[in-house]
């Protein structure tokens, strides 16, 4: 499986064109001091921005928290949530918590490779699907559960899986057109 810091090397000529670096300064402005023991929280910031943490935003914040990269790669190693490629539209997160995992959880994440190409941690070559494994979602009685972006689904089974991921596409549908009812 590829590593993070292997994920970011391919990510880096993706990102030849400029990022709007600001918002990163902006986030750095606004915690007290430049101190590398809010890494964390700005990471969150930062991601919270761009969807993911691009390396140049990566550069900016070893610079100013004068922090090494190995640095900055052993917490976003450690946080599966930190993200140093660009997710697909939406984030399938599967619960491996026990229950899920015993009613099934590994069945489905072959089930969604099998149709999707993507094992956790992975995106579809359509950038439509991030898939990621969680720990207990908290509505076990459901298991088992997943996220898909916001949305929330429980008591799934491989099929329902697959069908339920065929309602989210790249586009969003067009809002529908009401037609305008005019007197004469
Ligand atoms: S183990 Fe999956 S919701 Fe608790």
């Amino acid at each position: 499986m590829e590593t993070k810091e292997k994920k970011v090397e391919d990510q880096e000529s993706a990102e030849e064109e400029e990022i709007d670096l600001e918002p990163v300064h902006k986030i750095l402005d606004s915690f007290p001091s430049r101190d590398r023991r809010y890494l964390i929280p700005i990471l969150q910031k930062v991601q919270a921005v761009y969807r993911y943490l691009p390396d140049k935003a990566i550069q900016v914040l070893m610079e100013v928290l004068k922090i090494t990269r190995a640095e900055v790669f052993g917490v976003i190693s450690f946080y599966p949530g930190l993200l140093i490629t660009e997710p697909g539209k939406y984030i399938i997160k599967l619960c491996y918590g026990t229950a899920c995992f015993v009613k099934g959880a590994n069945i489905i994440a072959n089930k969604i490779h099998e149709t999707y190409g993507i094992h956790p941690g992975d995106t579809d070559k359509t950038k439509l699907f991030t898939l990621q494994t969680a720990s207990c979602l908290g509505n076990c009685g459901a298991a088992p559960m997943a996220l898909v972006g916001d949305d929330t689904h429980g008591t799934i089974d491989p099929e329902k899986s697959i069908e339920l991921l065929g309602n989210y596409k790249l586009e969003d549908a067009p809002e529908q057109q009401t037609e305008e009812v005019t007197s004469e």
